[in-house]
């Protein structure tokens, strides 16, 4: 989605705008655009496109001032134009807006604007606030931006440069991200953690309706009523570099093969090395609170989502405690049974996600106990549930989750063997067993990576393919739905994820000649139930492309080509299976040409409904 950044201090603010606006390109956007205080004047510039038009526009035209805004639009109200790209300003220019988020309301605001003589220039609901602004200001921009956050519906992530107060910038929100920081003789705002970094990584996280005004020599905080607030810095501990590309062509590529490190960084949060034993305080529920469970909720979107139906998989063979999981903008709308006190987790990298945090919300009303799975320390989701389990993947700035995907079942895989101790399911000797065969897992990943040329070679036999189908039983269905989520995200193949039994009672009539179907086969107690389906498949002239725990003889007779991950147990196998998946996404959307990182249409953090 759109991306925010905003500058006030003794640098010149372009380079420091642009560079955030290309820290912040990950989200997603069609169009970007600067306002600088340029001497005695609000300079702006706006470019339809890549970030680059915006660079080539700035030599043609350069400026330079010390206190600007900048954005990134990713389109909802208007085509994708300059025009409609923002700052956008009042009619009188007494201000530049940048805005996240969508204004609900916005076209009833524009009536009464136009009826007092506004003439608006682009088609946005972001111009509909400037000229709002602009309206209601009368010399002081706090009581303005008061008064016009008290009239917003919807969304909104603002930051504003007025031309009364040019060294000073004011931002507020709701329902969008907003960090800001301090760092030397300088303030920055963003929508996001990565355009911060290379200034501070003490950071505060804003809050709905606050306000916040940024000046050279600090930031001041203040309520929705303008009361003056304090706020308590959070320390981020992700380096610059984490964020950066490094050597590698792609974000993807440097996060998938960053996959062994976020496993074992993730693993000895939860893990004590010394004896493989549980650090049971890291979970958020007792013996006796484990042991009451009925039924655990869980709730998120996309690959989170993905990885709640693995996680599903993991508590009930393991805790023996039912699951229900639920797609989040399905949770928040439809007739829930959840009652007061049930546990209901939510799983997501950004802890932004508007429907997962509306899920959350709802799931408070009801009176549940909640809990996340997310990334990002100091998010909406972090701050409003009550209780994390982090995961430790760092940044993640390609579109397509990966190393996130994999922190996140991996804290489900512990919380399962977690919960099944607890509830007397597991002896504390079968857990450690476990957790110890577990800290393998990392190094047969490796492997998987050093011998990634073989998954590229497959892949540039297999680009021109159309259809692509991901089967799977149990916990490998679950694994599917991941694996066919991310060859469609990045590769615009069509792909879908099939329970490999629930093929042949209809979507088994688009198998053709040249179809490629995975058969995710890791689990050994399900494997000939898979050869039966692979055979179906394979005479009607697909080609089956099979990935085994370990050896499997069977498979022989029934597929065309076999990838074997290290033979390990079967519940650990999804695990390391899906590096596989992710590698062959990767390369068939790298062969056909396709922008790996920023796929078409969409967005990292998706922040709108
Ligand atoms: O930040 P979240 O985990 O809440 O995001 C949820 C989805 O938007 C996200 O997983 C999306 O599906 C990714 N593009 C998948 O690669």
């Amino acid at each position: 989605m759109c991306g925010i950044v905003g500058y006030t201090g003794d640098k010149n603010c372009v380079p420091v705008l642009m560079n955030g606006l290309t820290a912040l390109a990950y989200r997603g956007y069609d169009s970007a655009g600067l306002a600088v205080w340029e001497g005695d004047s609000l300079t702006l510039r706006k470019a339809k496109g890549k970030i680059e038009n915006l660079k080539n526009l700035l030599k043609e035209s350069p400026m330079s001032g010390k206190s600007g805004i900048g954005h990134t639009r990713w389109a909802t109200h208007g085509e994708p134009s300059d025009i409609n790209a923002h700052p956008h300003t009042d009619t009188k220019k007494t201000l530049a807006i940048v805005h996240n988020g969508i204004i609900e309301n916005y076209l009833k605001i524009k009536e009464m604007l136009i009826s007092h003589g506004c003439v608006f220039a682009s088609e946005t609901d972001t111009e509909v606030v400037a000229q709002l602004l602009g309206y209601l200001y009368r010399g002081n921009p706090l009581e303005a931006l008061k008064q016009a956050v008290s009239m917003l519906e919807g969304s909104f992530a603002l930051a504003i440069l007025f031309a009364d107060d040019p060294k000073t910038i004011y931002c507020t929100c709701k329902d969008s991200p907003m960090v800001l920081g301090h760092g030397d003789n300088e303030s920055i705002v963003a929508s996001d953690i990565p355009a911060l970094l290379e200034y501070t990584r003490d950071v505060c996280f804003m809050q709905d309706r606050q306000i916040a005004v940024l000046k050279q020599s600090g930031i001041e905080f203040y309520d929705e009523f303008g009361v003056s607030i304090q706020k308590t810095p959070t320390h981020i501990d992700w380096d610059v570099e984490s964020a950066k590309k490094g050597n590698y062509e792609h974000f993807m590529m440097k996060e998938i093969c960053e996959e062994p490190d976020t496993f074992r960084r993730t693993f000895e949060q939860y893990v004590s090395i010394k004896d493989y034993t549980l650090k049971s305080d890291r979970f958020p529920w007792n013996t006796a609170r484990a042991k009451s469970f009925d039924r655990l909720t869980i709730v998120s979107c996309g690959t989170a989502y993905h990885a709640g139906m693995l996680g599903k998989k993991f508590i009930e063979h393991m805790a023996n405690l039912r699951v229900d999981v639920e797609i989040a903008s399905e949770f928040r709308y439809g007739d829930t049974m959840l009652k007061n006190g049930e546990p209901f987790l939510v799983i997501s990298q950004s802890g932004e996600t508007a429907d997962t945090i509306a899920a959350l919300r709802r799931a408070k009303e009801l009176g549940c106990e909640t809990m996340a799975v997310c990334n990002v320390t100091g998010s909406t989701i972090s701050r409003e549930a009550g209780s994390v389990l982090y995961t430790y993947a760092g940044p993640e700035i390609a579109v397509a989750a990966t190393k996130s995907y994999l922190a996140q079942i991996i804290v489900l895989y512990l919380s399962a063997l977690d919960l099944a101790q607890k509830r007397g399911e597991m002896s504390q000797e079968a857990v450690t067993a476990r957790l110890k065969e577990m800290s393998r897992v990392p190094a047969a990943m490796q492997k998987i990576l050093d011998n990634k040329e073989q998954i590229q070679f497959f892949a540039s036999r297999s680009f021109a393919v159309k259809h692509v189908f991901f089967i799977g039983r149990g916990m490998d269905y679950a694994l599917a739905m991941e694996a066919a989520l991310k060859l469609k995200e990045i590769s615009y193949i069509h792909s879908e994820a099939y329970a490999a039994g629930e093929l042949k009672h209809g979507t088994i009539a688009l198998i053709e000649d040249g179809s490629l179907v995975v058969a995710l086969a890791t689990q050994p107690q399900l494997q000939a139930k898979m050869a039966s389906n692979m055979e179906e498949v394979r005479v009607r002239g697909a080609h089956v492309l099979t990935v085994t725990n370990g050896p499997w003889e069977g498979a022989k007779g029934h597929s065309h080509t076999q990838w074997e991950i290290e033979q390990m147990d079967d519940t650990l196998a999804p695990l390391c299976a899906i590096v596989p998946m992710q590698l062959l996404a990767y390369y068939l959307a790298v062969q056909k040409g396709c922008p790996v990182d920023q796929p078409r249409n969409l967005a990292k953090s998706v922040t709108v409904e």
